[in-house]
Parts: C-alpha cells; structure tokens; sequence
C-alpha cells in the first residue's frame, strides 16, 4: 500500500530546508524526474488491479501535480530573495558624500602642454620618438661618431642588445627630415635617460623639449625670436635673453642661450649664482651634416634646433629647488600645483 500522505510530507520538509534555487532542481529528480519516487510508482501501477490503480493513479498524479507546482513557487520565492540580496549588495547611493581625491596634472605636464600650445600656434608639429633609441640616430646621425669625445658629455645606459635609452630628445630630428622632408617644424617633448651622479639639479630620468625648423634661408634671428617668444609665454611677460657659444656637434654655429634671471629680473640672486642669468636652452644652427643624414638637400635648406631642458624650466618657473621632488610621487609636492 503506498502511502501518499507521508511522501508528500518527506517531501514537504525536504522543500522547507532548500535555501538556494540551485537544489531545487536535484529535488525536483528526486520526486518527479524521470527517476523520480512518484514517477517510478506510476510506472510501477502496470501491476496493481485496474480498479485500484485508477484511485491510485489519480492520487499520484494530484501529488505529482502538486509536487510541480510547489516547487515551482519555490523557485520563484527563491530567485526573487536572491536577486534582492545582489541588488541590496550591488547598489549605488549616489546621495553618499563622495571621498575620492581629485588627481591634477603634474608640473612638468602642465608646462609642457603650454609649451606645446605655443609651438602648435606656430605651426609646428607635435612628434615622439623611441625611448629606447639606436646609437645610430642617437649619436652618429647627430654627428657624434663611436670615437669622438662628444660621447662623453652624456653618460649613456646602454642596454644589452647595444640599444641605448636615448640621453635627450635631439635623435628625432633626423627620424623627422627622413619621415618628412624639409620644410619641416616640429617639437617633441619627451622623457630621456643618463647615467648621472644625482643632485638638486641632476636627475637620472628627466625631460627635455626638441625644437627644430628646416626651410629656406633661416637664421638665428629666426631662432631668437621663437625663443623669446616661448619665455614671454612661459613667464608672462618679456625676458632678456643672450647668447652665447656652446658647443655640440649636430649645431654649427652652437649656443647656450641664457634667459634673464626671472626670479631677480638680472639683478642677481641665489638662483643665478649673482650672475642675472640663467642658462637654459642650448641651441644653434643645425650641422650639414646632420641635414645630410636626413635626406636634405642643403644646397636649397638650412635649419635650427634647440634642446630645452623642461625639468629645469619647470623648477625655474615654480622656484622648486630639488629637481629630485619631480619624480618622488609625494603627495605633498605634488598638491601644490592642483587646480
Ligand atoms: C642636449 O641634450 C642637446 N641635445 C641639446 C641641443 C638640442 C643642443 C638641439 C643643440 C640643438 P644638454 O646635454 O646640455 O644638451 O642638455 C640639454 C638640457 O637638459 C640642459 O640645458 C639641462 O637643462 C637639461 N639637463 C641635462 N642634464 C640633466 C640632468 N641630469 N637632469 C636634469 N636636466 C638635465
């Protein structure tokens, strides 16, 4: 005799400790899956006398159907309780007070995207170059063969393929003529390396800003008055500024062009030794050889170029007297130049 009321109660007390949708579906097997207890006995009903088997059938199938049909509000119950709980879990309050820390652009960015407005306003291109750069077209294209002394004015890391991290910015000019031909200008900001002994105004890691123009009958007139026109820019207001010889092989005739002090106006202070000048742009006329490298027709082109050292315009330009602070990540240093 099968008793029908106390399966359905094991049942019942089976369904009132599932928790989770996902067990649901193994008791579900167990009752009424092609396996199931209430499946097999109406299989089993082929045996019992027609009468009998009618009554019971009938039963078992009210309980089968019952079976199906709690089950399924289980399932309903449980997927809603499980979605609430993610959605209660998930949920944003956009009324909480917010406590991120708003970031802002680091000094050397913000004066380099001044820089680069200028120049972009004088039509100049905006280029990069590889920081891990060839020895070709970081000293040879520049003039600068393996055996000339000139190497040793920047002391290099070299890498073990014989590659070098390039030790400033000058390489992309002959990287610029070959890819664009004259009349080219161009700037390129950019990261560069050296193997230096480390002080306030030394760092292994630091940025410069490669300028160059190539056209027709250019000359340091040309080159003076871009010059003192980035320093109007950069300080707001004019800046005296002097030349004088420097020397580097890819510029011929080369300068160190001094600006002003802008913290005494060249009265003389600390910051330029008592001097009133600051040297700060080393430039000149580009070498025909350099141009020669480039693919450039000196017979009808010349050139200039300059190599500004934007860490230390930086440092010139918010009185920082560590160059060291630049790439120390405190926060403290970096929060004053927040806006
Ligand atoms: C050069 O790197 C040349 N390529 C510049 C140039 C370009 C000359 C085009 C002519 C034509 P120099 O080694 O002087 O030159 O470096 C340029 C500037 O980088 C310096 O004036 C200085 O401001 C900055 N600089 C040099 N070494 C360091 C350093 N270790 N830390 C921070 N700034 C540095």
């Amino acid at each position: 005799m099968i008793d029908i009321s106390s399966l359905y109660q094991r049942f019942q007390d089976e369904l009132s400790q599932v928790r989770a949708s996902g067990i649901l579906e193994q008791l579900m097997q167990k009752y009424v899956g092609k396996q199931g207890e209430v499946t097999l006995l109406l299989k089993n009903l082929v045996n019992v006398p027609i009468e009998e088997r009618k009554i019971i059938g009938g039963q078992l199938q009210d309980l089968r159907q019952t079976i199906e049909t709690a089950l399924e509000e289980k399932l309903s119950h449980l997927e809603f309780q499980e979605i609430t709980a993610k959605e209660a879990q998930e949920s944003l309050d956009v009324t909480q007070p917010s406590h991120t820390m708003l970031g802002s652009l680091h000094p050397l960015t913000q004066v380099q995207h001044q820089l680069v407005d200028v120049f972009q306003s004088l039509g100049f291109a905006v280029l990069r170059g590889p920081e891990a750069e060839s020895e070709y077209y970081n000293f040879e294209a520049l003039n600068i063969p393996s055996t000339h002394p000139a190497r040793d004015m920047q002391d290099t890391f070299f890498l073990r393929s014989g590659v070098v991290m390039r030790t400033h910015t000058s390489p992309v000019q002959v990287r610029a003529m070959e890819k664009y031909g004259a009349p080219l200008r161009m700037i390129v900001p950019g990261r560069v390396f050296r193997n230096e002994a480390l002080d306030a105004s030394h760092e292994h890691t630091f940025y410069q800003l490669e300028g160059m123009m190539i056209d027709e009958n250019l000359t340091i007139s040309n080159l003076l008055a871009v010059m003192k026109l980035l320093l109007k820019e950069m300080f707001g207001r004019e800046i005296k500024v002097r030349l004088r010889p420097g020397y580097f092989p890819f510029v011929e005739p080369g300068f160190e062009l001094d600006a002003e002090c802008a913290f005494c106006s060249g009265k003389g202070c600390n910051v330029c030794k008592h001097s009133g000048w600051i040297e700060l742009i080393p430039c000149g006329m580009i070498h025909p050889k350099v141009l020669e490298y480039g693919k450039i027709d000196t017979k009808k082109y010349n050139g200039w170029a300059f190599g500004l050292g934007l860490s230390r315009l930086v440092m010139l330009k918010y009185k920082i007297d560590d160059i060291r602070l630049m790439q120390s990540g405190d926060l403290r240093f970096l929060q004053q130049f927040a806006f």
